[in-house]
């Protein structure tokens, strides 16, 4: 038996495949594989008799959800209202241009994973991105590409400016 089908054949039978409990279903998943495989979805759809296509609207709809292998480090840009109002839109796009990647997705180095999400709590310091628990505020589309760029230099170059933690 393949692994797809006895992880999704466990986790099914645990909540009495009841499809109401689809999204603890998913978490479920998450936490077993890292994020959720396109073929462990197939699987769980078929098990449950739903449409793949409505696993995927809530795997889109909620951000704790990963389509993707998470990356080296996690980028986490607030697309919230203030950070929206100051930008982070533009942002967004120009990440997504330079490196390949979507919100929710991985870029295929597997270097990072790109999130957007509502307020990260920093609202006085926007636009604000976060990569591995490090706030930077203010960021420009240009000075989000230079943060991201300097990864694989972390250890040999000078640590980029940073407002750890600050909230
Ligand atoms: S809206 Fe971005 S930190 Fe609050």
């Amino acid at each position: 038996m393949s692994e797809e089908i006895e992880l999704t054949g466990q986790i099914v039978k645990h909540y009495g495949s009841d499809k109401g409990m689809l999204i603890p279903m998913m978490q479920d998943l998450q936490a077993e594989c890292g994020y959720l495989p396109i073929g462990h979805l197939r699987c769980l759809a078929e098990r449950l008799d739903v449409p793949l296509s409505r696993l995927y609207s809530v795997a889109t709809f909620y951000s704790s959800f990963r389509l993707a292998p998470k990356g080296a480090h996690d980028v986490t840009l607030c697309m919230g209202t203030v950070c929206y109002l100051k930008g982070s839109p533009m942002i967004l796009e120009a990440i997504s241009r330079e490196f390949n990647v979507e919100a929710g997705g991985t870029t295929a180095d597997r270097l990072f994973s790109l999130q957007a999400v509502n307020c990260v709590g920093a609202c006085a310091l926007a636009p604000v991105m976060v990569v591995d628990g490090k706030y930077y505020d203010g960021v420009t589309p240009q000075s989000a590409i230079e943060i991201i760029q300097a990864f694989p230099c972390e250890e040999e170059t000078a640590e980029p400016s940073a407002k750890e933690g600050a909230k």
